[in-house]
């Protein structure tokens, strides 16, 4: 069986996991200090976000050296430091693989803007201004599209009179996946981390890869209110005619040809499940799987600045296509990572009162799916939202973009602000809160965003020494997938789509079936389901202390979650 199927999967964010030389940025000899962390909750895999050399305009995610460790994380004698002690721990190590843009400060792209002779030209999407227009003013760029974190995806090179294409910053210039030699050489760096010993990769907006060459315009008005003429370009990038072969061919140039099995997950924002059935069905040979995107879009409008409230109907159905609707491919859960706010707050209730609660109900129902789960760090204590109370706070480029932009153009910068407190990637990436003490035990320095004022209350350390803390659900949860099978192998059933507060799924494998019931509500509940053939079933898991047999009728307390599990016998 392949490996993956019954791994969890643990995130570190280095910049804000642990900080070793006191310098307020983590590191990889942080990271080797709480390996105990690791070992105690039961992870299987951690994906590391970039550590290669950057000038940090987006984290890291903005790639200048993909051969070398940035200095601010440490040295390629602490990777293999950290390679070492996470095998000798069981755990396996995934690289965040960067190759839809580079920084622009690689040298290959500062060969490719030097002329435009450069033999490494065409190694990005260089385009001369729209005709009639004046370069390097609004509307000469040569499509409309607009870049992820605002304003326009050109930037004008006054140098060689052309505008190189940048999804992203400015400082994130997009490769040029149709040049075969762009290809070989992302190839050539994939299997310089095998070599030094990666179990695989987290490979960055990889559907993006492959671009409309002919460039067309987006629809106007479809940028958001804050971005004028622009439009959204992605139907246009966004699994672009040649995704699926540039997959194949690194499939078997690279994955293929390793002696051992590894992992591969896709970040594909904006695909439906069918296209992730593509991606990941495995007589394909793409992808062993991708994180989609539909299940934290549900709460937003035009962009993700615009609230909507969540319908969890709505949420329900969309996890239950994806259970359904893969085929052989396979899924990755997640709710938390890097660039999105903490599930607690969102999906959750980070009121003091349930707080822990909804934690562990959101850890239950994700994990029980059918999938491989992925922790962000500090989701394993139940890390909320941070009351961030001025733009100076932020430190998230796409935050502090969307800010000017939209108080630009004349929005109510209280709202702006009110916007980025819920949805800022900032949430996510305060330091990991580890004691209750000084910069919560994160650094001896000055931490580079301040740590959550609540880790007095939320800290790894109290947590450890709390058999009912959120930490220690999570070990319990982790437990459960290695031991049962159902858990990973079950069949997925959704049960009561129509209601609006209860979230309940079966599983079943063989004879074996899981009941999941949980309240996504601060009401009590009785869901209308028939309790009869679960009067004898056992309890596994539950989030308050003393649920004990299955009631009849069910009935569920503010944000309980509880497991059963039954023997079927035939006909029940
Ligand atoms: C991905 C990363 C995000 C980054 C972006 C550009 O979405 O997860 O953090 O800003 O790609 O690399």
């Amino acid at each position: 069986m392949t490996w993956w199927r019954n791994a969890i999967v643990y995130q570190i964010y280095p910049r804000s996991f642990a900080d070793s030389n006191g310098d307020g940025v983590g590191d990889l000899r942080g990271i080797v200090e709480h390996i105990d962390h690791l070992t105690e909750l039961g992870v299987d895999v951690v994906w590391l976000s970039p550590v290669y050399p950057s000038p940090h305009d987006d984290n890291g995610y903005d790639i200048s050296n993909y051969q070398d460790i940035d200095p601010v994380f440490g040295t390629l004698d602490d990777f293999d430091t950290l390679v070492e002690t996470l095998h000798r721990n069981g755990i396996r190590l995934v690289m965040d693989l960067v190759v839809n843009h580079t920084s622009d400060e690689h040298p290959w792209f500062a060969e490719s803007r030097a002329s435009r002779d450069s033999p490494q030209r065409d190694w990005y999407w260089w385009r001369p201004p729209r005709p009639g227009m004046t370069p390097g003013t609004p509307g000469a760029e040569p499509t409309n599209w607009v870049s992820y974190f605002g304003g326009p995806a050109w930037e004008f090179d006054e140098a060689t009179g052309e505008y190189y294409l940048h999804l992203f910053t400015r400082k994130q210039p997009d490769l040029n996946w149709e040049n075969p030699e762009v290809r070989a050489a992302v190839h050539d760096v994939m299997r310089w981390w095998l070599a030094r010993g990666v179990d695989g990769f987290r490979m960055d907006v990889i559907n993006m890869i492959s671009k409309d060459p002919s460039l067309p315009d987006g629809q106007p008005g479809t940028a958001g209110a804050a971005q004028g003429l622009l439009a959204d370009g992605r139907p246009h990038f966004i699994c672009g005619p040649r995704l699926h072969e540039f997959l194949r061919e690194m499939h078997d140039s690279v994955f293929a040809r390793h002696p051992a099995q590894l992992l591969t997950v896709g970040e594909t924002p904006g695909i439906s499940h069918e296209e992730g059935r593509l991606l990941t069905d495995p007589a394909r040979r793409e992808l062993d799987m991708v994180f989609q995107f539909e299940h934290v879009t549900l709460d937003c409008g035009q962009t993700k600045w615009d609230r909507r409230q969540l319908d969890l109907r709505e949420l329900k159905a969309s996890f239950a296509r994806w259970q359904n609707g893969l085929g052989d491919g396979w899924n990755s859960l997640y709710w938390d990572n890097h660039d999105q706010p903490r599930a607690v707050s969102r999906f959750g209730d980070d009121d003091p009162e349930y707080r822990e609660r909804s934690a562990k109900l959101l850890a239950a129902v994700l994990h029980l799916h059918r999938g491989t789960p992925y922790i962000y760090q500090g989701e394993e204590l139940g890390m909320t939202n941070v009351p961030f109370s001025h733009i100076d706070d932020f430190r998230d480029i796409e935050s502090l973009n969307h800010y000017r932009h939209a108080v630009a153009s004349g929005a109510d910068p209280d709202d702006v602000l009110d916007a980025l407190r819920s949805r800022s990637r900032d949430n996510a990436r305060t330091p990991v809160q580890w004691t209750n003490g000084r910069h919560t035990g994160f650094t001896t320095g000055t931490p580079w965003l301040p740590v959550n004022p609540n880790h007095t209350e939320i800290n790894a350390a109290d947590q450890r020494k709390d058999p009912d803390s959120v930490f220690h659900f999570h070990r319990r949860l982790i437990a459960l997938r290695h031991t049962e099978s159902v858990v990973v192998d079950g069949d997925y059933t959704l049960l009561l789509p129509q209601d609006e507060q209860v979230w309940a799924f079966t599983r079943r494998l063989d004879s074996t079936e899981l009941l999941v019931l949980a309240n996504l509500s601060r009401d009590h509940v009785a869901p209308a389901l028939d309790p009869t053939p679960w009067a004898h079933a056992d309890t596994l898991l539950t989030n308050y202390p003393d649920a004990g047999q299955p009631p009849s009728p069910f009935r569920l307390r503010p944000w309980e979650v509880v497991v059963y599990r039954r023997v079927v016998v035939a006909g029940s």
